[in-house]
């Protein structure tokens, strides 16, 4: 079975009224506008999310004629509230970002945000002001419990389109000195977040990430700050490295003292057991950054730091 949902503006600028057929399976339209009600957008996001490789747009009511004229034919479907955007955590397609400083830097490197709510305009407004003048951003106000019950405490959630980062393999043969953060298997979205941070702060090429969590999950957006749009990040199947030299960063390595090699996939291991025998045996190098005697390892974002300044200050 297959379905589809239409609505076109009306002359006025309204919304027409929606004609909504959602079965089973439904297909979104093509070139066109896929709209449906709040009480069906639940099943049919899902729905549609499978069926389709395109992307799920998801964006509040009061912001169509914005979206409509941003996103165009690309977009497949709207709906109404913050609570959406539960279900655009699980979309590829979509990015959440909670929180002032996500949605700021998300902003400042190019996101194309589709949506942004908060309980307060006035404040954030002057948060923006003070903090980010050079950014714009305009929220739909909603009432605190609504934001609260997908955020607790963010002062704003936003939803934007998941940008079109270099693949890895063009990311592996780009040219230039900045290096490489590759993350083998890492546990924890907060400490991964945190390396894209630090990975964007410092411009390294781009992040690469083994193992089971997907560097895109809003928790390590939140880690990162949004700088995830600043640099390719993308999880890799297994680890490759292209014709750049490969770097293991071990606290049982030779101690760390001249220069990196240029264009280095740095490798760091995951949180409690490192970097596994595999890469360590396919590494040019293995080094330890120095540590004070009785000291095990650094955190694992910690490391990336020092181990990138490094890098990269010269
Ligand atoms: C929390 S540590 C893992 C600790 C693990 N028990 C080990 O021995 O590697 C996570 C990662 O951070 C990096 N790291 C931590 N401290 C380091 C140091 N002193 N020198 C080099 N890399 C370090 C390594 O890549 C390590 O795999």
């Amino acid at each position: 079975m297959d379905g589809r949902a239409d609505s076109t503006p009306n002359s006025g600028g309204g919304i027409k009224r929606t004609q909504c057929t959602v079965e089973r399976s439904p297909r979104p339209t093509r070139h066109g506008v896929t709209i449906l009600p709040p009480s069906r957008a639940p099943t049919a996001i899902l729905t549609l999310g499978r069926a389709s490789r395109r992307t799920t747009v998801i964006v509040p009511y009061l912001l169509y004629r914005t979206a409509r004229a941003k996103v165009g034919r690309d977009c497949d479907i709207f709906s109404v509230t913050p609570q959406d955007a539960l279900r655009a955590r699980r979309e590829p397609g979509l990015v959440v970002l909670e929180g002032f400083h996500a949605v700021k830097h998300a902003l400042r490197f190019g996101a194309e945000l589709l949506a942004a709510w908060t309980s307060d305009a006035a404040a954030l407004e002057d948060l923006r002001a003070r903090l980010a003048p050079d950014v714009a951003l305009e929220a739909t106000e909603v009432d605190a419990n609504e934001l609260a019950a997908v955020v607790p405490r963010a002062q704003v959630l936003a939803v934007a389109r998941r940008p079109r980062q270099a693949d890895p393999d063009t990311l592996l043969t780009a040219p230039g000195p900045a290096p490489v953060v590759l993350l083998e298997d890492p546990r924890h979205l907060g400490n991964l977040g945190a390396c894209v941070r630090v990975a964007a702060g410092a411009a390294a090429a781009g992040v690469l990430v083994t193992g089971g969590l997907d560097p895109w999950h809003p928790d390590a957006l939140r880690g990162s700050a949004g700088l995830h749009f600043a640099l390719p990040v993308h999880r890799l199947r297994a680890v490759r490295t292209g014709d750049r030299p490969l770097v293991a960063l071990d606290p049982a390595g030779e101690r760390l003292g001249g220069a990196l090699p240029a264009r280095a996939v740095l490798a760091f291991g995951t949180e409690r057991d490192g970097l596994s025998a595999d890469l360590l045996r396919r590494a040019d190098a293995r080094l330890a950054l120095p540590m004070r005697a009785g000291v095990s390892s650094l955190n694992l974002a910690t490391a990336v730091a020092a181990v990138l300044y490094r890098a990269v200050v010269r």
